[in-house]
């Protein structure tokens, strides 16, 4: 029996979908009239898909019928699809297939934490499905990042208590919530921004695997 598991965010972990959520919310923003940036969009990061367009009508000063808003939901949504539909195992992140071989051929239990009710076809585009032992995304959880909700239920699914788990997260809620559930949290990306995780990397390239080892204990 394994002592440790690992739980890994999707976006801005295991693949950069960061962009066409930005290019999907930008096209809606330009249709309403709001002014939108990659800037704007960094806080849009872990952030739930309704959360975001009440953010968006927030900046734009807007305030619109429930049925308004559930179709500028389904809009973006739609848009981000076409984006997610063209999507290749080439996307995802450089060296994350390297982290996740190594854990899978130690049989090491690995689930997947997001935010994102769409986590299982982006999953399923970049053929990284078989990886996760369990896949804990949007659909299931009522409770947003930093509420540690998402990576107690990947953590019971794998059977193994909170602090039996390492996070693998982008976002400063994401970190927050790993450390509020008292699992081991690794930043991916600034080590300035992701201060509160235990570990920082800029990326899966500078993760080396002894550190991995370590890590999982083996
Ligand atoms: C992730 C992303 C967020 C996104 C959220 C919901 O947490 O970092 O930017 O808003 O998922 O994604 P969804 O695919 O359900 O619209
Ligand atoms: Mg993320």
């Amino acid at each position: 029996m394994h002592n440790k598991g690992f739980i890994f965010d999707l976006d801005g972990v295991i693949v950069d979908t960061a962009k066409y959520h930005y290019l999907a919310w930008k096209h809606l923003a330009d249709e309403l009239g709001i002014p939108f940036t990659k800037e704007q969009n960094e806080q849009f990061k872990g952030v739930s898909r309704k959360r975001c367009l009440e953010i968006l009508l927030e900046w734009g000063n807007m305030k619109v019928p429930q049925a308004q808003f559930d179709a500028w939901l389904a809009e973006k949504n739609e848009d981000y699809l076409g984006y997610i539909d063209k999507m290749t195992e080439d996307e995802v992140l450089t060296d994350v297939p390297k982290v996740l071989n190594f854990l899978k051929e130690h049989k090491i239990p690995m689930g997947l934490g997001s935010a994102s009710k769409n986590a299982r076809p982006i999953l399923k585009k970049v053929g990284l499905i078989p990886y996760f032992n369990t896949i804990v995304d949007g659909t299931q959880v009522s409770k947003a990042k930093p509420d540690p909700e998402v990576f107690l239920i990947a953590a019971r699914d794998l059977k193994l208590l909170p602090e039996q788990c390492i996070v693998f997260e982008d976002a400063i809620a994401g970190i927050e919530a790993a450390n509020i559930a008292g699992m081991t949290s690794v930043g991916i990306g600034d080590k300035d921004v992701l201060s509160d995780a235990r570990y920082v990397f800029k990326d899966f390239t500078e993760i080396d695997l002894d550190f991995i080892k370590e890590l999982a204990e083996l």
